[in-house]
């Protein structure tokens, strides 16, 4: 018996972020998320029985914004996933959702389907940073929907912050921080604002002005301790949880286990292929409303040393790093020596230090 994840893409937001590059379709076209949902639907009648003994411990309703869907629409979704795939008693079932679309209503009919955590995105609790970013919610409406969200039962929440943001300065960042932790989430994650060409900022180009590269390294070495003095350990370069409530999912995008995804822009790794749908809902739907199955732009076998590379690019993003080989340590030694990385027993990780300056490390390791 084989264990998998299943990620499932809903690709609607009610507005656009000015960064964010996801895809998804802004606005309210409820008969259009209806054909999305009856696709998805008939998407996964045609996989269920391509999955052989495979059972799905993770579950990741990801977007978009899934959380604005409707109650009907949930329903639909989630009986999907239960009808057509093999789930384990203690699935951890994620999903996302920002403070603009959900109340306790809708949270208490989440539980009730099965949905055991959720992902809300918080950012910042800056209004100046907020209305920048182009987000639909006060840090006050963030604050009221984590305590509905509890109220509803959900005992496993996260929240997504973002640094190095325009007119964000350190103090505002430890400020969002500090608020966030009283609220007493399980996970958070934090983001470094990342300029995506195909958005608003991307194409604002030099009139953007953000947080200079000292103050940004600042930024995530601060919030670095605040957080583990807090309680929350950095399991991977983003994430940072309570004992016990890493994100099982996500974890295993890193750990390079298996995932199958459905819907458009979502990626899938199964039988060692790695494969995506291309980013329109349109082609989406219309192939499994012609009882087609939607094409794949990518479909990727990897070379046994494309795996090793992965391996090492993925693994490194966590805390506890890659089992260390002679080949590996030859090629760290100087990052070793100079406190980029550290030795865990048989393994090798990443310091603060060096998470600051990944990208450079990797590219050298994989050269
Ligand atoms: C797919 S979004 C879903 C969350 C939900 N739709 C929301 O916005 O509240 C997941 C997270 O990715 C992060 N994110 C999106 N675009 C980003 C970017 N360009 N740079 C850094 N983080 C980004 C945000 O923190 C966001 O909450
Ligand atoms: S950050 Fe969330 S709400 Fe904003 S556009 Fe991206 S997916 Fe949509």
């Amino acid at each position: 018996m084989k264990r998998i994840g299943l990620y499932i893409h809903i690709p609607f937001c009610l507005q656009k972020c000015a960064y964010c590059d996801f895809y998804s379709i802004p606005g309210r076209d409820e008969a259009l998320q209806k054909r999305y949902i009856n696709a998805l639907t008939l998407h996964m009648k045609t996989l269920s029985a391509t999955m052989g003994d495979r059972v799905f411990d993770t579950v990741y309703i990801g977007g978009g914004t899934p959380g604005l869907l409707s109650v009907e629409m949930l329903t639909t979704l989630m009986n999907g996933i239960k009808d057509n795939f093999k789930l384990t008693e203690d699935a951890e079932i994620t999903l996302e959702t920002n403070p603009a679309v959900a109340d306790e209503a809708k949270f208490r009919v989440m539980r009730g389907l099965g949905i055991n955590r959720l992902s809300m995105g918080m950012q910042s609790s800056e209004q100046a940073v907020l209305k920048t970013l182009g987000r639909l919610h006060t840090f006050h409406q963030f604050a009221e929907t984590f305590g509905e969200a509890r109220r509803a039962g959900f005992d496993n929440l996260s929240a997504d912050v973002m640094y190095a943001l325009p007119r964000q300065t350190l103090k505002g960042l430890l400020e969002t921080l500090r608020l966030l932790i009283a609220l007493s989430p399980e996970h958070i994650s934090m983001y470094g604002l990342k300029v995506e060409e195909n958005t608003p900022f991307g194409r604002m180009g030099e009139r953007l002005t953000l947080p200079d590269e000292d103050t940004q390294c600042e930024m995530y070495e601060r919030a670095y301790e605040l957080l583990e003095e807090s309680g929350y350990h950095r399991y991977e370069i983003s994430n940072f949880a309570r004992s016990g409530y890493e994100s099982r999912h996500n974890l295993r995008y890193w750990r390079r286990e298996e995932y199958l995804g459905l819907g458009p822009a979502s990626h899938s790794f199964v039988d060692g292929v790695r494969y995506s749908y291309p980013r329109s809902i349109e082609d989406y739907i219309t192939a499994l409303e012609q009882g087609r199955l939607p094409e794949v732009d990518s479909h990727v076998t990897l070379t046994p040393a494309e795996a090793k590379d992965e391996e090492i690019m993925l693994g490194l993003r966590l805390s506890d790093g890659i089992v260390i080989n002679d080949d590996l340590i030859e090629k760290c030694k100087n990052y070793l020596r100079y406190g980029f990385m550290e030795r865990k027993g048989n393994r090798i990780a990443f310091t603060t230090k060096g998470f600051l300056v990944s990208n450079t490390i990797l590219a050298d390791l994989l050269e």
